[in-house]
């Protein structure tokens, strides 16, 4: 049997983006969640991992701030040797000292069209804008934060009247389907980064949907 992918998945809280891709990707032996690691202790996340039976761990920040918390998750992370690490909904901005360490493997979930809103009130800031169409980005995660070049894009409309919460609800219907489609092109290989020209990306969903 070939190796399987092994996937990293890092959250903050909820975790509905982590359970779409229980549900959609992880195949033990195949496309497999080797390792969720969370930002915070009692989330929910930990409980969707637990009742799957997959690695959970939680690396907080502590005293030695932002550099040596990365420095703990590279080691907690490199042990899981993840073909890809996934954060969906880690809402923690990760510096060099991780991300140089598994460079093109690091990708993030955004509930915007990016360069439009980054930051952590996407959708807040989308609502004030008057913008009629928004999104879902999967993109490389850069040290510049919501930086990296998209990988997936997917639109979502701004309908009027829309709040906080509905509007949250459609970009998550999104998020869910387009999270796990970036995840398989991953691993079966369909992903390309350009060595050259690095915001460019090329993509072969031929067939995947
Ligand atoms: C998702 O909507 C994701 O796009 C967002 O956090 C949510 C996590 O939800 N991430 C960001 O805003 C990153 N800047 P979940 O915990 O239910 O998966």
């Amino acid at each position: 049997m070939p190796e399987p992918f092994r996937v990293v998945v890092l959250v903050s809280g909820n975790g509905t983006n982590l359970q779409s891709l229980i549900d959609r990707v992880h195949r033990p032996g195949h496309a497999e969640i080797v390792l969720v690691v969370c930002s915070k202790t009692g989330a929910k996340a930990l409980e969707r991992a637990e009742q799957t039976g997959i690695a959970a761990r939680v690396v907080a920040m502590g005293d030695g701030g932002r550099e040596e918390r990365d420095r703990r998750l590279a080691e907690v992370v490199g042990a899981a040797s993840p073909d890809l690490v996934v954060l969906a909904g880690w809402m923690s901005i990760l510096t060099a000292v991780f991300l140089d360490r598994l460079p093109d493997r690091v990708i993030n979930l955004h509930p915007s069209l990016l360069p439009s809103f980054p930051g952590m009130h996407a959708i807040e800031e989308a609502l004030e804008w008057g913008v009629q169409v928004t999104g879902v980005t999967v993109h490389y995660a850069e040290v510049e934060v919501d930086g990296g070049p998209p990988i997936l894009q997917e639109p979502v409309a701004v309908l009027y009247g829309d709040t906080v919460e509905s509007l949250r609800e459609r970009i998550r219907e999104v998020e869910h389907r387009l999270l796990p489609r970036a995840v398989r092109l991953f691993a079966s290989g369909s992903v390309t980064r350009d060595p050259e020209r690095r915001r460019r990306v090329r993509v072969d969903d031929g067939g995947d949907g």
